[in-house]
């Protein structure tokens, strides 16, 4: 098994033979997951602690049902109830956490490198869940094993990107990840809503969708992240429909077998019309949910045998762990 990371903070630093190492592991979770009884032990006797400083539904429960299933002691830190909102900044919540010996901490921030931050400050192993515009890893892992399972490979396939790029780690992160396995990305989306400087990053840019989305074989569509937006990026949620969202008329454009994703929560006929969301023969979102957690399993497992076997050389030195 090829993995050598000890956090999971993006999908930058990974190597293409240490993604198809996690995917490959997420499949046996997948298939343990449509079991009855769903156990395994990799966590075993590990404590694993999720603080999330934004909301979510998907990215939280799937961690935590990631943990349980694999056996850990999972604490869901409530930060809203917490000291932080008493003004205690980020690196004392980490370091009082810490103080707790936990072995996994997953964590979602506003701020673009926070997660990053917190990082170089506890001991334990470091799972992003998503830091402001900056990476969502997991996300993009399990969109690539959702799409790996669809098609059966993701080099060479054209995937639409499209939307709100601007404000989304879901798309930096699978740029970059589709990028390393040789996908074809294009980002689509309104001039206002893309990244300055989107055309030198190795992908083709559209304002048109109907542009955008001819031949591709996956369309992924992404929300409108109001909560990042301090103007008018839109027109209006109408006309953004009229002319990003999609439709019917602009899926028939794409592949005839092309499949549709979308990170969720969806604003449905705002970027997306909710009978394509819902039909089965098109949309992948379930599967997206459902690979969500058999890859945050693989993950958590991957970066507890790395920290098994360095904490296990530190004991050996004569060190604290054992
Ligand atoms: C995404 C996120 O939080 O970045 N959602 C998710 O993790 N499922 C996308 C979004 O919020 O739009």
């Amino acid at each position: 098994m090829t993995f050598r990371a000890r956090h999971l903070l993006g999908v930058e630093p990974l190597a293409p033979a240490e993604i198809t190492s996690l995917l490959d592991l997420a499949e046996t979770y997948a298939a343990l997951n449509r079991r009855t009884v769903k156990h395994g032990d990799a966590l075993q006797g590990l404590t694993q602690i999720n603080l999330f400083f934004e909301n979510s539904t998907r990215t939280q429960s799937s961690f935590e049902l990631a943990g349980k299933r694999l056996g850990a002691d999972v604490m869901n830190m409530p930060v809203a109830q917490s000291s932080v909102k008493k003004g205690e900044t980020l690196i004392d919540t980490a370091l009082t956490l810490n103080a707790m010996q936990p072995d996994l901490l997953v964590v979602r921030h506003p701020h673009s490198g926070a997660v990053n931050l917190l990082a170089s400050k506890v001991n334990c192993a470091v799972l992003n869940a998503g830091d402001g515009r900056h990476e969502h890893p997991t996300q993009a892992l399990l969109d690539a094993l959702t799409i790996r399972r669809a098609k059966g490979r993701l080099h060479r396939l054209t995937v639409a990107i499209c939307g709100d790029i601007a404000h989304s780690r879901v798309a930096r992160s699978n740029l970059i990840l589709l990028g390393k396995m040789e996908a074809r990305v294009r980002l689509v989306g309104p001039a206002t809503l893309m990244p300055k400087g989107a055309a030198d990053w190795g992908c083709e840019v559209y304002e048109d969708m109907r542009e955008g989305l001819r031949d591709a074989d996956v369309v992924m569509m992404l929300r409108l992240q109001k909560e990042r937006m301090d103007g008018g990026f839109i027109p209006s949620e109408r006309e953004y429909f009229h002319r990003w969202g999609l439709d019917a008329e602009k899926l028939a454009l794409a592949k005839p077998d092309a499949i549709v994703m979308h990170p969720g929560p969806m604003n449905r006929g705002v970027e997306i019309d909710g009978t394509i969301a819902d039909d089965i023969n098109r949309s992948v979102i379930q599967d997206q949910v459902e690979m969500g957690v058999a890859v945050r399993m693989a993950a958590m497992d991957l970066l507890a045998r790395n920290l098994r076997a360095e904490r296990g050389a530190r004991a050996a030195e004569g060190g604290a762990y054992v």
